[in-house]
């Protein structure tokens, strides 16, 4: 890996209901090189927007460390939030509920430029045209509203609003997981070359594994708010070693109905972050638990160069 943009030491954040405290992430750290696109994945309601939202401190963390490009940012006034925002954008899973109906997609696109006192408003407008042809849209889109645009259309118009601040980290959250299946690979490959021709580093957020493997290096597997893996994508897939990534990548189905498949079908939910599992919070759900793992909470080591898990087991390969 590269030098990292981004790292995260021990990031936690609790919300407290009706006077239960509900632990959302415990204990996450992960670093993102420059130029490199990390997924997150794991079940709805493992905590991905958190960490996502976090990292960007949209959501203010409870404790913890999220360092960019050197700067603290968990300490920064909103002014100097403000500041150090356009090298950092977020990508919204819903192209529709996070583009203004009553706006122009030109308003749309120039509002970033305008909080930023950046350009004159021609020159925004200008900014705006040319990343919608990053995009593949017409730059006299810039005259037309959201609903004008179909399910994918939105969304590269939310990428487009990424873009025109000229950033260098973007956390993709669910960018495709509201669109149509058929869709879904054109938008990937519209951020795999986005990433690639501008030299991005993304977060690329899905529940699904088999959106990210294409487009990450790296993946980080989470599950009620605690990584369970992290490994390079390719080594991830061919050689999971974490209970809960077999189960996540044998539900995948196969392109080949004659492959045989040691399928390992997760049964019922994620637990609830008001009451988790004590020791190890996957053992619930694990098929390979032991009465030791309610009792330890896995450390995430690393068992070979790069690949990490946080698994008492080691006798599962
Ligand atoms: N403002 C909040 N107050 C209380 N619980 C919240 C809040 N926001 C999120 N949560 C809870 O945090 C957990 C993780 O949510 P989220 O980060 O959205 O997960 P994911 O993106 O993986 O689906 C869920 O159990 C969710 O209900
Ligand atoms: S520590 Fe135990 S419960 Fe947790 S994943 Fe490993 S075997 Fe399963
Ligand atoms: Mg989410």
């Amino acid at each position: 890996m590269t030098a990292p943009l981004l790292s995260v030491r021990d990031l936690s954040k609790h919300y407290t209901s009706r006077g239960t405290k509900l632990t959302i992430l415990q204990g996450i750290s992960f670093d993102i090189g420059k130029g490199e696109v990390v997924g997150l994945v794991g079940e709805s309601g493992s905590g991905k927007t958190t960490i996502g939202r976090s990292v960007l401190r949209l959501v203010e963390p409870s404790a913890g460390s999220v360092r960019f490009d050197g700067t603290e940012l968990t300490g920064l006034s909103s002014s100097e939030m403000r500041r150090a925002r356009p090298r950092m954008q977020y990508i919204f899973q819903d192209p529709f509920a996070s583009l203004s109906p009553r706006m122009t997609i030109g308003e749309i696109l120039t509002e970033g430029l305008k909080i930023q006192g950046i350009g004159t408003s021609k020159e925004r407008l200008e900014r705006a045209r040319k990343a919608l042809e990053q995009v593949d849209l017409p730059g006299d889109a810039v005259n037309r509203y959201a609903h004008e645009f179909s399910g994918g259309q939105r969304q590269r118009i939310g990428i487009a609003r990424a873009l025109t601040l000229a950033p260098e980290f973007i956390v993709a959250d669910e960018p495709v997981s509201a669109l149509d299946v058929s869709i879904q690979a054109q938008v990937i490959n519209l951020l795999r070359d986005l990433q690639q021709r501008l030299g991005l580093t993304m977060l690329f957020i899905s529940h699904d594994l088999a959106v990210v493997e294409y487009i990450c290096d790296r993946v980080i597997v989470l599950y009620l708010g605690r990584i369970m893996e992290i490994a390079p994508s390719a080594e991830l897939y061919a050689q999971p070693q974490h209970p809960y990534t077999r189960a996540l990548l044998s539900a995948i189905p196969s392109p080949d109905p004659d492959a045989p498949r040691d399928r390992q079908i997760l049964k019922g939910d994620i637990p609830s972050p008001a009451n988790p599992p004590s020791g190890c919070v996957f053992r619930t759900r694990c098929p390979s638990a032991l009465p030791a793992c309610g009792e330890i909470v896995p450390d995430l080591r690393e068992t070979t160069l790069g690949h990490f898990k946080a698994c008492i087991r080691d006798d599962l390969d």
